[in-house]
């Protein structure tokens, strides 16, 4: 892979380039980091879906005792409530909320001396911050090697994606990410920015006649790349008719490429069911209906993308 220039707010090189042609996961990179409860052997990418939901529900029983606790003045107790649980989900969790979690756990183990409210509340909430960002976590859809023979690979057109997309960025609520594209490369670029609970960057084609789909099975990525590759999820956004009539509403699907695979990703519109509001679900709303498209985006948001990121590829599309 080649290195691009980029426009001058961004320097930084693909961390995931380094892996590119690795079939194996590296599983100590973060041995550096995890030097002592932790076994290295533990540590893994991406938990599958049920350990996910297991590690959620454990936090919001943690949370819901931790909380009243730490409300009622015992912040010893809300602290040690957190770190029992952030011991327990540590195995259940993608590697790099691991890391967090075991580093806030380690971190008091080895310096166990000045043991005063202070340092508790800060443990707290530091704990309370990781929970948060693994309750927003979704599991991305990754690419897989698959015997493409029967699949059909129809790429966008520039005549149908237009000149260039819409920039939608988090200062509708008052954020200040930043985000580009550049045509040439289908390469995605940015920062995200928690400040003013904002957190999010994306870019939005519209369509000038409405799609149809019905014919697809989904959307289809080739080549795809991005920083940070463990670590960095973004999602495919869509609307259709039913969402040009409900304000800021949308179906998403969250995709990575964590091990740097040349396969192409393919997300299904079976996948594609839930619509939401300001990232909410909307319950009860009808599912996404490929047979009327209007638009088509991309975006980065926390909490797996906070500061820099940059996502390529080489042809997107639909399959069939
Ligand atoms: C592709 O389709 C043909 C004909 O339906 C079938 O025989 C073949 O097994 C399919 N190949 C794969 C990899 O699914
Ligand atoms: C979409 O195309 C299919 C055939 O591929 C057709 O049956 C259907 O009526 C079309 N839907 C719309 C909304 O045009």
């Amino acid at each position: 892979m080649t290195m691009r220039l980029l426009p001058s707010i961004i320097h930084f090189t693909l961390t995931a380039t380094a892996y590119l042609h690795s079939s194996h996961y590296p599983l100590c990179r973060y041995h550096r980091l995890i030097s002592l409860s932790s076994s290295c052997s533990r540590l893994k990418m991406l938990p599958s879906n049920q350990e996910l939901n297991q590690a959620k529900q454990r936090i919001s029983q943690a949370i819901s005792l931790g909380a009243p606790a730490y409300n009622a003045g015992d912040i010893l107790r809300c602290a040690t409530l957190y770190k029992e649980a952030a011991r327990e989900i540590a195995p259940l969790v993608p590697s790099t909320f691991q890391v967090k979690l075991l580093r806030e756990v380690e971190e008091e183990d080895v310096d166990d001396e000045d043991n005063n409210e202070k340092k508790y509340d800060a443990k707290a909430w530091a704990l309370r911050r990781v929970f948060d960002s693994i309750v927003e976590y979704q599991l991305p859809i990754i690419p897989h090697k698959i015997s493409d023979e029967n699949i059909t690979y129809e790429p966008f057109t520039s005549s149908q994606l237009g000149i260039e997309p819409v920039r939608v960025m988090d200062s509708v609520m008052g954020g200040i990410s930043r985000g580009g594209w550049i045509s040439q490369t289908n390469t995605f670029f940015g920062e995200t920015s928690l400040a003013n609970n904002g957190g999010f960057a994306s870019l939005r084609w519209r369509f000038s006649n409405m799609q149809n789909w019905s014919y697809a099975k989904g959307i289809y990525i080739k080549g795809l790349k991005h920083s940070k590759a463990d670590e960095h999820t973004f999602r495919i956004i869509l609307k259709d008719v039913v969402c040009e009539r409900i304000r800021l509403s949308n179906f998403k699907a969250v995709f990575a490429n964590p091990q740097q695979t040349d396969d192409p990703l393919l997300i299904p519109f079976t996948s594609i069911t839930q619509m939401e509001q300001m990232g909410q679900p909307m319950v009860g709303a009808p599912a996404f209906n490929p047979s009327a498209v209007t638009e088509i985006g991309l975006m980065a948001i926390k909490p797996t993308v906070v500061g820099q990121f940059q996502l390529e590829f080489l042809e997107w599309g639909l399959y069939s």
